[in-house]
C-alpha cells in the first residue's frame, strides 16, 4: 500500500482522494497545500500541511505524493509543483481506474492520473504529469508528452504526439499521425486533420439553433 499526500485542497484534489479512498493500494495521510492557500488545518478529517515544510513532517523517503492541479494556466501551475515537489525528493504517484484497458507496451511516467472507461491501445505512451479525464480512446502508438490534460470523450487515432502542456476538450478527435505541438487547445468538439502550430487554439462551431420551438415538432 502506498501512503500519500495530496497537494491541492480545490475540487480536483477532492475528487482524486474519492478515487484513492476507493482503490485499497492507496492510502491518503494527508493534504498539502502553499501555507498562503491554507485556510483550515484539516480536509476530510486528514490534516492540511503547509509545503514549504511537508518533508519534514511527512518525508520523502516514506510518502509519496499526488498533484492535484487542474490545467488552469495552460497546465504551468501543476507542473511547477511536480517540478518542486520532485526536487524535495517525492516519489509522486500514478493512479489507473481499474475499469480502464492498458495494453501491452504502455508506458507511464509520474504523477499521472487516468479515470475510468478509457481505452489505451497498444504501445501509447504517456510523459510526467497527464491527466486522462473519463472514457477517451488512445490509438496505438500514440505519445502524450508531459503536463497535457485530455477531458471527456476525446478520440485520439493511432501514431499521434501531442507535445507538452496541451489541452484537448471535451468530445475533440485528432486523426491518425498528427502532431498537436506543445501548449495548443483543441477545444470542446474540435477535429484536428493537420498538424498544428505551438499555442494555436481551435474550436469547434456550435450546433445549428432551428428558429422554432419544441412543440412544433410533429414527429418527436
Ligand atoms: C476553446 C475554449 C477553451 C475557449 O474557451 P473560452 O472560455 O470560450 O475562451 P475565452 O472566453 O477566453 O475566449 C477567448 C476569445 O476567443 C473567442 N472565442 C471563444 N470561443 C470561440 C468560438 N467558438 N468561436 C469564435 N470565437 C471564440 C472569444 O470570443 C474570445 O474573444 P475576445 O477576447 O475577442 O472576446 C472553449 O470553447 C472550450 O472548448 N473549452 C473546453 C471545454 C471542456 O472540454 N471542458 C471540460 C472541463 S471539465
Amino acid at each position: 500500500m502506498k501512503n500519500i499526500i495530496i497537494f491541492g485542497l480545490g475540487g480536483f484534489a477532492e475528487i482524486v482522494y474519492m478515487y484513492f479512498k476507493q482503490n485499497p493500494s492507496f492510502n491518503v495521510v494527508a493534504f498539502t497545500a502553499n501555507e498562503s492557500a491554507i485556510k483550515e488545518n484539516d480536509l476530510f478529517g486528514l490534516p492540511v500541511v503547509p509545503f514549504e515544510n511537508i518533508e519534514t513532517v511527512y518525508p520523502p523517503t516514506k510518502f509519496q505524493m499526488f498533484i492535484a492541479i487542474g490545467y488552469s494556466n495552460m497546465n504551468k501551475k501543476r507542473a511547477r509543483v511536480f517540478d518542486e515537489a520532485k526536487s524535495k525528493g517525492y516519489e509522486l504517484t500514478s493512479y489507473i481506474h481499474s475499469s480502464t484497458i492498458i495494453n501491452d507496451g504502455f508506458v507511464m511516467g509520474e504523477n499521472c492520473f487516468i479515470f475510468e472507461n478509457n481505452v489505451l491501445q497498444p504501445y501509447v505512451t504517456l510523459g510526467n504529469n497527464v491527466v486522462i479525464w473519463t472514457g477517451n480512446v488512445i490509438s496505438h502508438h500514440t505519445v502524450i508528452k508531459d503536463h497535457c490534460f485530455i477531458i471527456s470523450h476525446v478520440a485520439i487515432a493511432g501514431n499521434v504526439v501531442v507535445e507538452p502542456f496541451c489541452f484537448l476538450g471535451i468530445n475533440s478527435t485528432v486523426r491518425n499521425r498528427i502532431t498537436i505541438a506543445r501548449e495548443c487547445v483543441i477545444g470542446a468538439g474540435a477535429v484536428i486533420l493537420e498538424n498544428t502550430k505551438e499555442k494555436e487554439v481551435y474550436v469547434s462551431r456550435s450546433t445549428t439553433k432551428l428558429d422554432i420551438t419544441s412543440d412544433m415538432l410533429k414527429n418527436l
